[in-house]
């Protein structure tokens, strides 16, 4: 973190309402726009956003109701809109070249999708994803419970995310696409912003709960975090609400796509940050708690999504080994290839494997029958961490190194530490043709990005 760049604080969470078209579409556009990510000290931003804001629009609907999107391609390049973590029908999974043709410049495709599950989900580009998510293309989805506890001015989203400004705060654009980056952690950057704002300043009510939709849009950066020191509590993970509000002391991870949910009732009026707690706390926002005689009664959790269970007696195991990158990571690719293969590997910009074979291939990983329980024993063989996801399902992660969690709680993304092996597990009930991938996203262009068919 460059915590040299001092921000200016601003207070600016609109909410936002999307205009609707006659036959009930809400209406969202990708073109170029700009933001001055470093506040009003830094220049502006050349972006690409949807509906001209950074993030995109927040879409908000209550469970099991429809999401009728329609998408219109104002930029120069092809792509196409992924609901990340809805358990969605697999023709609007928004994956270009998989799930749909990739929407090209001026055309446009309509999303329309039941949400079958309340919590915080986003959406984001699906096509060069490394090019177009970090360059600002992506939203919050919000699916409400029907009875919500939390609303209006208590139910708040930070999208938090990372990005790589030069020394006049100007998105560095020059580095997208950097095979260093790629072979490395992926591309990092030097400046967080919530809700496309440095520094902001996010109201809070003494006295009143409220909900924090935690939202990592980052292209790589896992965001440590410690709800505890904000006096909160885990309420739900990638969308998935708690049994029951959890305590977490220490630092949760947020990795890129994660989402985190946390509860907090400030107790006194005043300020207290959100901090980055990788090495010395870093604030990026404050939280500015107004006086007021609100006084909620004690935190209750809206009922949790009815997933299906794993059958673990009956199961398809399945190892998911990752190989390759950078700092030795290529090392154990060598041991089953010749040196002309890696060569040409990596001239062809592919770093990574996933059980030895890099990027997509005409066949899938593996084929489920519909309803059949997958178990995923990933192990990462690489110097670096990674952010599994797996399109279409929710997993329950089961253990870390041989370890039954406590909490094997259910989500779509599940971090990697090198060196580490990770057990997870889920009902394939979903049919159609489902990516696997590192949500560190170049990583994914160089390698990590497989696919699943249910039948
Ligand atoms: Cu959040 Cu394949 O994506
Ligand atoms: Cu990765």
């Amino acid at each position: 973190m460059k915590t040299t760049l001092a921000g200016s604080a601003i207070a600016a969470f609109p909410k936002l309402t999307l205009a609707k078209t006659s036959d009930d579409f809400l209406e969202l556009r990708a073109a170029e726009g700009e933001a001055r990510l470093y506040g009003d000290k830094g220049g502006a931003s050349p972006l690409w956003l949807y509906n001209d804001r950074l993030p995109g629009p927040e879409i908000r609907v209550k469970q099991g109701e429809r999401v009728k999107v329609r998408f219109i391609n104002e930029l120069d390049e092809p792509t196409s809109i992924h609901w990340h973590g809805i358990r969605i029908d697999n023709a609007m999974d928004g994956v270009a070249g998989v799930t749909q043709p990739a929407v090209q410049p001026g055309e446009s495709f309509d999303y329309d999708f039941v949400a079958p599950d309340a919590g915080t989900y986003w959406y984001h580009a699906h096509n060069m994803s490394w090019n177009q998510v970090p360059r600002g293309l992506s939203g919050p989805l919000v699916v409400e419970d029907h009875d919500d506890l939390f609303s209006g001015d208590t139910d708040i989203n930070l999208v938090l995310s990372d990005w790589r400004l030069d020394e006049n705060g100007v998105l560095d654009t020059a580095s997208f696409g950097a095979r260093h980056d790629f072979s490395h952690a992926g591309r990092l950057g030097n400046w967080l912003t919530v809700n496309g704002v440095s520094l902001p300043d996010i109201p809070l009510q003494k006295g009143r709960w409220h909900r924090l939709r935690l939202i990592n849009v980052s292209a790589s950066r896992i965001l440590d975090l410690a709800p505890e020191r904000m006096g909160a509590k885990l309420i739900a993970l990638d969308g998935q609400t708690l049994s029951e509000p959890r305590e977490v002391p220490g630092i949760v991870q947020l990795a890129p796509a994660q989402r985190m949910d946390l509860a907090v009732q400030p107790t006194e009026p005043g300020t207290f940050p959100l901090e980055m707690m990788t090495g010395q706390p870093f604030a990026f926002a404050n939280f500015q708690v107004s006086d007021g005689d609100g006084r909620d009664g004690p935190l209750t959790l809206p009922p949790v999504n009815r997933l299906p269970e794993p059958d673990l007696a009956d199961a398809l195991e399945l190892p998911l080994v990752m190989q390759g990158g950078a700092m030795g990571g290529m090392r154990a690719l060598m041991e089953d290839r010749s040196e002309d293969e890696v060569r040409k590997m990596v001239q062809d910009g592919q770093f990574w494997t996933f059980n030895g074979v890099a990027g997509m291939q005409g066949e899938p990983m593996f084929n489920a029958r519909r309803g059949e329980t997958i178990v995923l024993e990933s192990r990462n063989d690489t110097g670096f961490p990674h952010a599994m996801h797996i399109h279409g399902h929710h997993f329950r992660l089961l253990e870390r190194d041989g370890e039954p969690l406590d909490h094997q709680d259910w989500r779509d993304t599940f971090t990697s530490q090198p060196q580490e092996t990770v057990k997870i597990a889920f009902v394939a009930d979903n049919p159609g043709k489902w990516l696997i991938h590192c949500h560190m996203l170049g990583h994914a262009a160089s390698g990590m990005m497989t696919w699943f068919e249910v039948v």
